[in-house]
């Protein structure tokens, strides 16, 4: 069946948290269709019955970004049946404690770095293909994406931002950045090289070095995403990623400050701005806290703690 020129939504990692809430607030307002998704079918039904019972009428489609097939399924799934893509929430995402026990924490760190990072990034590369004209592009990022997290050692920590906000800075080149972080903490030098150190710097118990870097990945690659964009024969493609803000979920432990409906605001607001036009100003490639404001990613200051 083909309803191609319906609008389509797609929220990855969208079972429970922040991304179901998006779904929720999408489903409320998005003039189109909402793909709830989920790796694990049976948790994704499950938060698919609960929305039914709400009232609320997304589609659903498993997707796993760990898995290659899995993305390449959605990606001739979305063409075969809607012809493209209007919205892309990419949600998905782990994260281990900081207080991992040392004989996990690399093994942690390379996880992090592979779902958060490389996996988002490989996720993009197939479905960005098949984004329609004024497509929207929403990055979950953190707090603990903004450059200034980059804070070992100086003068070292200092040049790895640098290089992480070139203005040039290409896919391969942030790579080589996660691949030398992935190396120091081999070596266990990794503050002495100027990444971020979490023993070093908080008190509370999360999270750990491997988020930091992956979520900074992150923030630096909506920039790149962004000038790819730019160049596109596509009209007003925009992809921005955003700070949800300090949210009760399963990832911080049942703790936080905000609703996953207050956590969902502002990735949702990104993902339905209206066409670029003169008359208005939509965010492009920017980093973005979660009561919408549009932070400096470079220089700061962060608006708040969390
Ligand atoms: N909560 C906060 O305070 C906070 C703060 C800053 C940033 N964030 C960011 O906001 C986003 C959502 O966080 P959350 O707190 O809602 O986390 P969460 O409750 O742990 O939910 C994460 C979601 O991602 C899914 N997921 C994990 N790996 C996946 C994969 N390989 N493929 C597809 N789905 C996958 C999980 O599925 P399963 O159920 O199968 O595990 C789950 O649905 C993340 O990007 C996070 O880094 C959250």
């Amino acid at each position: 069946m083909s309803s191609a020129g319906t609008r389509v939504a797609v929220v990855t990692g969208s079972n429970k948290g922040i991304g179901y809430a998006a779904v929720m607030e999408l489903c409320a307002k998005f003039d189109g269709t909402v793909y709830l998704t989920s790796r694990d079918e049976g948790r994704g039904r499950k938060a698919m019955e609960e929305l039914e019972k709400l009232g609320l009428h997304p589609a659903y489609h498993q997707l796993d970004i760990d898995d290659e097939s899995s993305v390449l399924k959605l990606r001739d799934f979305l063409v075969d049946t809607h012809g493209g893509l209007d919205v892309l929430v990419n949600n998905a995402a782990i994260i281990f404690p900081m207080m991992t026990p040392r004989e996990e924490f690399v093994e942690s760190i390379r996880k992090t770095i592979d779902t958060n990072f490389y996996h988002t990034m490989r996720a993009c590369k197939i479905l960005f293909p098949i984004l329609r004209p004024h497509a929207r592009v929403v990055h979950l990022t953190s707090d603990d994406g903004h450059l200034l997290k980059i804070s070992g050692r100086e003068p070292e920590a200092a040049a790895l931002r640098q290089r992480f906000c070139a203005p040039d800075l290409t896919e391969p080149e942030l790579c080589q950045l996660m691949e030398e972080f992935i190396e120091a903490a081999k070596n266990g030098d990794y503050y002495e090289r100027g990444w971020p150190d979490s023993v070093k710097e908080r008190e509370d118990t999360w999270p750990n070095e491997g988020y930091i870097v992956s979520k900074v990945g992150i923030s630096a690659l909506t920039r790149t995403h962004q000038r790819q964009f730019d160049q596109d024969p596509r009209e007003d493609l925009t992809v921005n990623c955003v700070h949800p803000g300090y949210v009760v979920t399963d990832a911080t432990y049942q703790k936080g400050e905000k609703t996953i409906q207050e956590g969902a605001e502002a990735a949702c607001w990104l993902a339905m701005q209206p066409p670029s036009s003169s008359a208005n100003n939509v965010p492009k490639g920017a980093y973005v806290w979660h009561d919408k404001q549009l932070v400096d990613w470079v220089n700061g200051p962060l608006p708040s703690i969390y």
